[in-house]
């Protein structure tokens, strides 16, 4: 989604906001621009290109002070004239906005009446110019009373011509922070832009407002009373952002599958017991009647990972529920419910709304969040972090290995604080999970395979992954991979339903990918593969069980691991053939077309 950075200080803004623009340029985005202070006038740039286009059309580095925006399409096209920063009708204020402003036509009609112009598509150029009707001297009091106005989401970062040493920031229900450094301050909607200045971070919470000056930061809350913010310090340095001699962020995320494992397991295993510091009694936790996970895209999947083995080690019913969906439905929640939300970014608006309606209800709930200091983090009294460190590239992969490897955790411990399962098995379950980060090393040191199986895939224009169990949520992961990189028709099936319907789109030049990790269900999943291939489909067989019938096509051989943990090391190759049919075909693996990596509106 859309990215904001700011500067004040004595460095050249111009380099400041480019080396902030090219960090957000992760998030997605399909216009970008900057503005600037110069001898008491705004100098504006804007591009529907690339980062590298905007900085090519910069004159020379005169200003000390400018804001900065990558914009992700929502009202109007990506076009210059939507492209951010946006100006009032005299010019004197300017403005990068993240968010929707959804009562903007009645806003834009009211400035209409009073002689206001507009030449964007967009909701923020409403911004700058009820700034320019509440301006009576004091530019903090008109961005307050312009607030008061505003329904949706929104943080600001505003600029005034006539004074160029003060930046304002502002936010709702879309997150900025404040970078603070030595003589020079910023604002970023993400601390990757500002990470190469400062490890120093204040965070804005709904409805405050920060005074930047070049030497110091002021805080008001929103009856614009001053307070206090203490600084918070963020261990993450530029080299966690660096793509450290990989063609990709995606390729070097999914080679950090092996220590994202361990430094989260570390984090939570003590000796043999797993530590959680949870706000939960053991009371709380025997009365768990129905857990309920709710989430978005690849982290649905991790959460239906977590049902599997919940379920199956703590015997408490889980219902996983994208959040999107949840917000809407009056979800039937019962004061003995624990609601679980994962989220990489902490900052999914859908799963925000979820928690917020889980809140009203006064239902217990825990967060798994990668990024601390997130919305969903500040929200949650309870968190389980993962420990994945920064992940760039919009597809997740690293995260995803994170969320599942802290949801096999809870349901360990669950089970052991229930007496659900046996000590013993549990212990070995624990100790093997432990260990698990050298057997996804293995499954990485293959991958010669997955690249010459997706030479075999790259001109497709379908794929199906398929999958009984638990197979058929790792299946779902792999093919959300693929399409969201790849743009290959991709579609997760149950093994088990073929048969009822989709068995019928199977023909000669159909490559299926078949997933097979739980023992119990060889046989029938040989018999499905059969089914395929009689249909002249080809099948890639992706299994750690001795599977003596060569029925497939194509093997992947995963290494041996307990089958509630195979979904660690059996989507590492899905992973992989996906990136690889990207990098054939020549796609922004990134970056994919219309995505981004944290999807802050609804
Ligand atoms: O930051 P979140 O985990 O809340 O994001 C949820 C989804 O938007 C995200 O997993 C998305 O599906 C990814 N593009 C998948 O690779």
């Amino acid at each position: 989604m859309c990215g904001i950075v700011g500067y004040i200080g004595s460095k050249s803004a111009e380099n400041v906001l480019i080396s902030g623009l090219r960090r957000l340029e992760y998030r997605g985005y399909d216009s970008c621009g900057i503005a600037t202070i110069h001898d008491g006038k705004f100098a504006v740039s804007k591009t529907t290109k690339r980062i590298d286009d905007l900085e090519s059309n910069l004159k020379e580095d005169v200003s000390t002070i400018g804001i900065g925006h990558t914009r992700w399409a929502t009202h109007g096209a990506a076009t210059i004239a939507n492209a951010h920063p946006h100006v009032s009708n005299s010019e004197k204020f300017i403005v990068v906005h993240n968010g929707i402003i959804e009562n903007y036509v009645a806003l834009k009609e009211l400035l209409k009446e009073k002689g206001f112009q507009f030449y964007s598509d967009t909701d923020t150029e409403v911004i700058p110019n009820l700034i320019e009707m509440n301006y009576d001297g004091d530019l903090l009091k008109a961005v307050k009373k312009t607030t008061d106005m505003l329904e949706g989401s929104f943080a600001l970062g505003i600029l005034d011509k006539d004074d160029s040493s003060t930046l304002v920031a502002t936010r709702r229900n879309s997150p900025l922070i404040i970078g603070v450094g030595e003589g020079e301050n910023f604002i970023a909607s993400d601390f990757s832009a500002i990470v190469k200045y400062t490890n120093q971070i204040d965070i804005l919470e709904n409805d405050q407002f920060a005074v930047l000056k070049k030497d110091e930061v002021d805080f008001y809350d929103n009856d614009l009373k001053e307070y206090h913010l203490e600084s918070q310090r963020v261990d993450i340095s530029d080299e966690d952002i660096e793509k450290n001699g990989y063609s990709h962020y995606m390729l070097k995320e999914i080679h950090e599958n092996t220590s994202t494992i361990k430094n989260t397991l570390d984090h939570y295993i003590s000796g043999d017991q797993i530590c959680f510091d949870l706000q939960l009694s053991e009371e709380e936790l025997e009365n768990i009647q129905q857990i309920h996970i709710v989430a978005c895209g690849t982290a649905t999947h991790a959460g239906l990972n977590g049902k599997n083995i919940i379920e199956k080690l703590a015997r408490i019913p889980v219902n996983v529920v994208a959040a999107s969906e949840f917000r809407y439905q009056n979800p039937i929640l019962s004061p003995n419910d624990l609601v679980i939300f994962i989220s990489q970014s902490g900052e999914t608006a859908d799963t925000i709304a979820s928690i917020e309606l889980v809140k009203e209800r006064g239902v217990k709930f825990l967060s798994i969040v990668n990024v601390p200091n997130s919305t969903i983090d500040r929200m949650s009294e309870n968190v389980l972090f993962t420990k994945a460190g920064p992940e760039i590239a919009v597809a997740s992969t690293k995260a995803y290995v994170a969320q599942v490897c802290v949801l096999d955790l809870f349901a360990i411990f669950l089970a052991d604080k229930l007496h659900r399962a046996d000590r013993r098995f549990l212990q070995e379950l624990l100790d093997e999970l432990k260990n698990i980060h050298t057997k996804v090393e293995m499954v990485l040191e293959e991958d010669d395979q997955y690249l010459a199986y997706a030479k075999k895939i790259v001109g497709d224009k379908d794929i199906f992954y398929l999958g009984r169990g638990v197979d058929y949520y790792t299946a779902q992961e792999g093919s959300l991979k693929l399409k969201e990189i790849s743009y290959i028709h991709s579609e997760a099936m149950q093994l088990g339903e073929l048969k009822h319907g989709s068995i019928a789109l199977m023909e000669k030049g159909i490559h299926t990918i078949v997933l097979c990790t739980e023992e119990s269900l060889v046989g029938k999943v040989i018999s499905n593969i059969k089914e395929i291939k009689a249909r002249d489909a080809e099948v890639l067989l992706v299994s750690n069980l001795n599977i003596t019938e060569e029925v497939y096509d194509d093997m992947i051989h995963l290494p041996a691991v307990n089958e509630l943990l195979s979904p660690i090391v059996a989507v590492i190759p899905l992973q992989l053939i996906a990136y690889h049919v990207a990098v054939l075909k020549n796609l922004d693996v990134d970056k994919p077309r219309n995505l981004a990596k944290s999807v802050t509106v609804e």
